[in-house]
């Protein structure tokens, strides 16, 4: 009874509280479903006579969308300046006839073969000075300007033909940014921008430390284009400057498409998750949405894992986004591509809508005739009929189609944060120090009991507002300046519970050592610093508040200097230098509190430490009591409050409601029209429940 009536409260609390954040759906579209399921389709690797059966299977499955011409631009522009665009026209009314609207990609990821011939200069050379060659893809270089103009060219052509197209709905620039170019051009690029950014080369001579090695330049010229065995501040400049270049890589297109498509076609491009070639927050800041390819990241489906990756992707637009690929059961390109189990492939379409998908499209529909990619999983065949897949790919798109209306305009709102800075990740990842200190493994480290405990987490650039947060986690903010010190000063100050991890606040924003110890700029805040670091290929004992366990990879000897300072975890006997040392360290301050780990935790301490840290800041679960491997995602809005839960267990899961709701997609029978009051999940089963008012 007692339970009940907590989880009703907690429940009504926070339906109630929604209207306070709303954030909007990324797209809208009167005339389109709104949540869309589709799939990558090549219309120009088939004969005309294919397309109508294709899509009346896609129509079949419920596919409301399709992504095409991303890879044809030798179709679209066989020879230099002569366009062709009837049959993407043609494609795409046939495709509108079978209620499917489409994404249309500028072709640039893969240049013809006349462009790269004609004008070799377009072609990246990678770091050892090898120009690429015709016959992959990504061959070209992002900062060549006869390449921008040819880029800009296309995607201009293609928006003066297909800006006011109304099934047109958006437009995906280029493919998958990755490879950066390390020739002529970005050479030249990256001494203008250093130029612009340090003035004179004394002032990034003394900013960068160069008396170390003798590395003293007497003029940008002279500065190599590496990434990797160079002085830290290089780096990291370098990886602001490549981030910098896919931005106006990107604003080229962007800049060429705008003035002549609708306002309602959004412009975005596929990211990968983790990826850290250049900053997101960077590129994002000139699209519309944020999109992601979502492939497993392991040999198997880890849905904690994949779903920090759609909370990161939200994350760089704050609002709902898109998968624009995933994978129909499994790729090509691991060394063995086992497949999902059956139902997995379901599962991963709710998750994705669970933390904020408007759009889940797969990749791709079809098996390519050849083509690097003959194996990869599809829906149909390449003789054009269904693979197994597609039966589970339909039933997710009738049900796509019958909580669509329910779910329009609700997104993800948390009260947690964890924050995910590239400058850090990049600078630990050049001085990893210890060889397993990766830094996505340790935010993951952070989000796993984050994320099982309050059921909802942000994934936020440092430059988010954080007021809105009850806790805010910064697994490793390796680089610190002291605008952003003093903003999480402020955010304690005010009530906020910030938890910093291990090798914290060491670096300033040139990447050189803070002259003050860990964690730098807050050390005196906190009332503790990082006396010395250690890396660990051995289990260190620790004890405390948070109960008994082990650290591993990392390890700081840390000190208190303030009185209020509490020491929450200590090191047991292990190396001699931590023996008895603080190992976790706490101290409210205003009305928040300054959490300092210092060690990679095991997963268990992980977990009473978040435990500790979402009771002290009043986070509740938003659905108490579900069996592990259950997920929980609530998406919000518009006065609704909308529950999306999986089991990702290989048995049977009961979940008792705190009061009945509605069953959007039948999942216990009832037609979705009954509201009921517990659920009886099956291995990878889903359901769909909306609160009643
Ligand atoms: C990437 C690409 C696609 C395709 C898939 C295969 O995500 O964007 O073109 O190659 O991988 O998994």
């Amino acid at each position: 009874m007692r339970f009940r009536s907590t989880v009703a409260t907690v429940f009504t609390a926070l339906f109630l509280c929604t209207a306070c954040h709303l954030r909007a759906q990324a797209t809208q579209y009167p005339d389109q479903p709104p949540l869309l399921l589709g799939a990558a389709w090549y219309p120009e690797q088939w004969p005309e006579s294919q397309w109508d059966p294709d899509l009346a299977r896609m129509e079949a499955a419920h596919i409301d969308v399709v992504r095409v011409g991303e890879f044809a631009w030798s179709t679209m522009e066989p020879s230099e300046g002569d366009y062709q665009f009837g049959w993407l026209d043609r494609a795409i009314a046939l495709a509108a006839k079978h209620h499917i609207c489409v994404v249309l990609g500028t072709p640039t990821a893969a240049p013809p073969a006349w462009l790269t011939t004609k004008y070799p200069e377009t072609l990246r050379v990678d770091e050892d000075g090898r120009r690429a060659e015709h016959g992959n893809r990504q061959q070209f270089s992002f900062s060549d300007p006869k390449y921008r103009q040819f880029a800009r060219e296309i995607a201009e052509q293609m928006a003066i033909h297909f800006g006011h197209n109304p099934d047109v709905v958006g437009w995906q620039l280029d493919n998958e940014y990755a490879e950066p170019d390390f020739g002529l051009s970005a050479q030249q690029q990256f001494h203008a921008w250093l130029q612009k950014k340090y003035g004179t080369i004394a002032n990034l001579n003394q900013k960068w430390a160069t008396a170390y090695w003798s590395q003293t330049y007497d003029n940008f010229e002279e500065i190599p284009v590496r990434q990797d065995h160079e002085n830290p501040a290089l780096l990291l400049d370098w990886k602001r400057f490549v981030s910098d270049t896919w931005k106006s890589y990107s604003s080229n297109q962007i800049s060429a498409i705008r003035p002549h498509a609708d306002p309602r076609q959004f412009i975005t491009t596929n990211t990968m998750g983790w990826f850290d070639g250049f900053d997101e927050y960077t590129v994002h800041s000139v699209l519309d949405i944020a999109a992601w390819d979502d492939y497993i990241s392991a040999d198997h489906y880890n849905y904690i894992d994949n779903g920090a990756r759609h909370d990161l992707t939200r994350g760089f637009k704050m609002k709902n986004f898109w998968v624009m690929e995933t994978e129909p059961a499994f790729v090509n390109w691991r060394p063995t591509n086992t497949p999902l189990l059956k139902g997995q492939v379901r599962d991963m379409a709710w998750q994705a809508v669970g933390h904020g998908a408007e759009t889940v499209e797969y990749w791709q529909w079809r098996s390519a005739p050849n083509g690097q990619e003959e194996y990869h999983g599809v829906l149909v065949g390449a003789d054009g009929t269904p693979v197994p897949v597609y039966d589970e790919v339909r039933q997710t798109g009738e049900e796509f189609a019958k909580a669509g209306p329910a779910i329009a305009g609700t997104s993800p709102h948390s009260e947690v944060a964890l924050v995910n800075d590239y400058d850090s990740r990049w600078a630990i990842d050049f001085q990893r120090h210890s060889a397993a200190f990766d830094p996505v493994l340790e935010m993951l480290a952070f989000y796993r009991p984050l994320r099982i405990q309050s059921q909802a987490v942000d994934v936020i650039s440092i430059h988010t507002p954080l007021d809105k947060y009850k806790v805010v986690e910064l697994p490793a903010l390796n680089v610190i300046s002291q605008p952003i010190a003093d903003r999480l000063m402020e955010y304690v100050h005010n009530g906020g519970h910030l938890v910093l991890g291990p090798r914290s606040a060491m670096k300033n924003e040139f990447n050189g050592l803070e002259p003050e110890r860990q964690p730098g700029p807050l050390a005196d805040f906190l009332g503790g610093r990082v006396d010395q670091f250690y890396a660990l290929d051995y289990d260190v004992p620790l004890s405390g508040d948070f109960g008994s366990g082990t650290a591993s990879i990392w390890a700081e000897q840390l000190s208190v200097h303030s009185p209020d300072t509490k020491v929450l975890m200590t090191y047991g006997k292990s190396n001699g230098w931590l023996d008895d040392q603080p190992a976790v360290i706490s101290r409210h301050v205003g009305k928040g509190t300054i959490t300092y780990v210092g060690a990679w935790l095991d997963p268990k301490l992980m977990d009473s430490l978040t435990k500790q840290v979402l009771q002290e800041a009043g986070v509740e679960p938003i659905l108490p009591s579900v069996p592990a491997g259950v997920e929980v995602c609530r998406r919000t809005g518009h006065d609704k409050s909308i529950l999306i839960l999986i089991n990702h267990n290989t048995d049977e899961q009961h979940i008792q409601l705190p009061s009945p709701m509605r069953d959007l997609i039948g999942s216990q029978g009832s037609g979705g029209s009954t509201a009921v009051g517990s659920i009886d999940l099956p291995a990878y089963g889903v359901a769909v429940l909306e609160a009643q008012p």
